[in-house]
């Protein structure tokens, strides 16, 4: 497992406030999908983020777990645009020779690079059917502008029918094909969050970000929604999970970090990372009297709630 980060080529640096040991820096050759170093993200006097750094192998599904208040909503949201961070970078790569710095753009220019994201609060249009809520995430993507949307040209009416099926696609993908046109608001919380991916899914994504979809949702559909991550993971695009479960945890990553107090404290595969006793002592420091204690556990609810329901961004 390794607690370092590079710092360019044959480098290599401690991470600030990690656990200690020197190791070599990791492959400076490796094809990534997100090279973001560095990260340090300060609100008032609290620091969300404190010098992070990630390392995301393309088609990887790599994880990222920690205490709730970690910084892992805070990560997805300077991947993402929606906060700037104070220091560091972040490389977007949607392919291999292509690389874009991602800190001070938009949400939109970054979804529109190839960056998706759900929320850990779902968010979905609830008065707009399913179909509707997908199609908002395909169109991103069209081409055509205002006035073509004005004048009803021939380019319009065809890329509109191609987004409605490119839509019902992504339902059927999602398992949701039957709910075409019921509102979102209608349908049961764990299908919320696959409609939610699908939506996420319809921008082209290179690279989804999913926060704590497992959320709320009951064994079943968990295991549903690991069939799904690998799929969609099958089909080339690299997937980012933030998940308190650490059985879904096992068995869809391949490799996990793990945050708390704003940094990295490991990374490694799920293995080895639930026997990390930095990792232990982290989730030992934070849970309650009732949650799950048994740091040796295989598998299982680290944080022992299964999601949050904390004030999330
Ligand atoms: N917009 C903001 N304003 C002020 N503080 C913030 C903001 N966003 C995040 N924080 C703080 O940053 C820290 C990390 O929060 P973040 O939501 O990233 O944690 P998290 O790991 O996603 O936690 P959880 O598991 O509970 O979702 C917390 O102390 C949080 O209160
Ligand atoms: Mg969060």
């Amino acid at each position: 497992m390794s607690k370092h980060r590079a710092a360019g080529p044959g480098r290599a640096v401690l991470v600030p406030g990690g656990p200690g040991g020197e190791s070599p820096a990791g492959d400076p050759g490796a094809d990534l999908v997100v090279d973001a170093r560095d990260l340090t993200l300060r609100f008032g006097g609290v620091t969300s983020l404190d010098g992070v750094t990630l390392r995301h192998h393309r088609g990887e599904i790599l994880a990222v777990i920690g205490p709730n208040g970690a910084g892992k909503t805070s990560l997805f949201n300077c991947l993402t645009g929606a906060y700037k961070p104070q220091q560091g970078s972040v490389a977007f790569s949607p392919e291999p020779g292509r690389s874009h710095s991602i800190v001070g753009k938009t949400p939109h220019s970054i979804t529109k690079l190839g960056v998706a994201r759900t929320f850990q609060n779902i968010r979905l249009f609830p008065a707009l059917s399913a179909l509707e809520n997908v199609q908002i995430g395909v169109e991103m993507r069209q081409r055509y502008g205002s006035i073509g949307a004005i004048l009803g040209t021939p380019r319009m009416r065809r890329e509109e029918r191609s987004g409605v099926e490119k839509s019902i696609e992504l339902l059927e993908l999602v398992g949701l094909r039957h709910r075409v046109h019921e509102l979102s608001a209608s349908l049961p919380y764990g299908e919320q969050r696959r409609l939610e991916i699908a939506r996420a899914l319809g921008t082209g994504p290179k690279l989804l970000l999913l926060d704590e979809p497992a959320a709320g949702t009951n064994p079943s559909e968990k295991l549903e929604l690991a069939e799904l991550i690998r799929t969609i993971a099958g089909t080339g695009v690299s997937v980012l999970l933030i998940e308190h479960d650490m059985r879904l945890v096992m068995s869809v990553a391949a490799n996990v970090t793990v945050l708390n107090f704003g940094r990295v404290i490991a990374h490694g595969t799920p293995a080895e990372v639930q026997r990390d006793p930095a990792v232990v002592e982290a989730y030992l420091g934070t849970q309650d009297d009732d949650s799950v204690g048994e740091s040796d556990a295989p598998a299982g609810d680290l944080v022992g709630n299964g999601g949050t329901g904390r004030d999330q961004h």
